[in-house]
């Protein structure tokens, strides 16, 4: 029988950490479990709610077509934020998770040139994916001719949610569609005034802070310009940042108090139970929507962010064969699954994301998913900061930093955006 076992949350690893010898693995020199079975433990942070249920998909498919081989789930909850602290704390602690969930961009760069994944370029040609990805996507993996990550999906980050009964209750068209974010700030203020115990936007922690920073940056500079915060042609000290800078204070002082301590799950569901009308994230969120039996179109309608119309805000998972990994056979057996079609059909399903394969049948998804895969091949495509696409994970941290003082009350815009200017220069 083959068995599902959680070994690491956030404590618990922590903890783990500081023991001299203790691995969180229970294999035998033979690189086996106990029991005498392959294994592969997988690093994410999809540890709870809908997420868990993607991975549970891309598991069963897994179990299946693996069966002499353990799936460990070595997931962990902070979202991109924190739970990539303590992959990296297990990284320098020699203790690493067989594959784990890293960003294409900048952030799997980081760890290609830190030398913690290994070249699987071969598996590119033993499983036939050399014509099955976007070229781009896969340059975005690659360094040095080689290639050392497979993608399992794309999310788009810049799209809007709202609440159709909260929306109406305010006496707002049930529809999430602003060609600006003044266009926007007017609706919030509209909530505000005509529902005072809603919450105009819901927010969370500070990850989910810097993912509406970006949105609110390309809604501002426009794609072009955003661009060019990344590679230096776009000044961070221009005028144009700083009105874009007032535009995401102005958001934020539409925003519940409590945002700090929370991931990005509860201020979705806060749309879902009635107490928030907007709230902008990824498209992990229909996911969420999904399980809590929401009907698109009824409970809750979408569109680009505000400002943002033709421009997909990129990112993609993939997966790794970490440097020094006990099982690589069991890794290799995960990516297998994972760059599969069935893997990434049933992964992609659940999760609201679209299959990093091409591929794919767009009548087997969502019909949100449909406009995903319009909008990936027709738009115009941005790296998404705070999913590892446009900056290093020491940029994206120092840009984190910033962000915090600032909305915490600890800075004020002259200093939040000297510190953004610096963590870039
Ligand atoms: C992103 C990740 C997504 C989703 C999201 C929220 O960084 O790429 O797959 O998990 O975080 O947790």
């Amino acid at each position: 029988m083959k068995r599902i076992v959680k070994v690491a949350v956030a404590a618990a690893t922590a903890g783990c950490l500081a023991l001299a010898g203790c691995s969180g693995n229970s294999d035998t020199p033979s690189g086996n479990d106990s029991t005498g079975q392959e294994q592969v433990e997988v690093f994410t942070w999809w540890s709870t709610g809908s997420e868990a249920l993607g991975l549970e998909a891309m598991v069963e498919v897994f179990d299946r077509d693996h069966p002499d081989v353990n799936f460990v789930n070595g997931a962990v909850a902070g979202g991109g934020g924190s739970s990539k602290n303590l992959l990296q704390d297990r990284l320098d602690a020699g203790d690493p998770p067989d594959s784990f969930q890293a960003h294409a961009g900048l952030e799997i760069q980081d760890y290609i040139l830190a030398g913690q994944v290994e070249d699987i370029s071969a598996l590119y040609d033993e499983f036939n994916l050399r014509s099955v990805f976007p070229t781009d996507l896969v340059d975005l993996l690659t360094s040095g001719g080689k290639i050392y990550s497979i993608p399992s999906n794309i999310h788009r980050a810049n799209v809007i949610w709202a609440s159709v009964p909260v929306l109406t209750a305010a006496g707002l068209p049930a529809t999430a569609e602003f060609d600006s974010m003044s266009a926007f700030i007017e609706a919030l203020e509209q909530i505000k005034t005509a529902t005072p115990d809603a919450i105009p936007l819901s927010v969370g922690g500070v990850w989910t802070q810097v993912h509406l920073l970006e949105v609110v940056l390309i809604a501002e500079l426009g794609p072009q310009a955003y661009n060019g915060l990344w590679d230096g042609t776009t000044d961070w000290k221009s005028g144009e940042v700083k009105a874009a800078l007032e535009i995401f204070n102005k958001l934020m002082s539409y925003t519940n108090t409590d945002r700090d301590s929370l991931d990005w799950e509860e201020p979705s569901t806060m749309l879902i139970d009635g107490q928030a009308a907007f709230n902008i994230m990824g498209d992990w969120a229909p996911a969420n929507f999904d399980s809590k039996n929401q009907v698109d179109g009824a409970d809750y309608v979408y569109a680009p962010a505000p400002g943002t119309a033709g421009v997909f805000d990129f990112l993609a998972d993939s997966f790794t064969l970490t440097t020094g990994a006990p099982h690589p056979e069991g890794a290799k057996a995960w990516l297998q699954t994972i760059s599969s079609l069935d893997g990434q059909v049933a992964f992609n399903q659940i999760k609201g994301s679209i299959p990093a394969r091409t591929d794919i049948t767009p009548s087997d998804f969502s019909t949100y998913q449909q406009t995903a895969i319009s909008s990936f091949k027709n738009d115009t495509i941005v790296p998404s900061l705070q999913h590892g696409a446009a900056a290093t994970i020491v940029q994206l941290n120092t840009i984190t930093q910033a962000v915090s003082k600032f909305t915490s009350g600890a800075s004020d815009i002259e200093t939040f955006q000297a510190e953004l200017a610096q963590a870039m220069a």
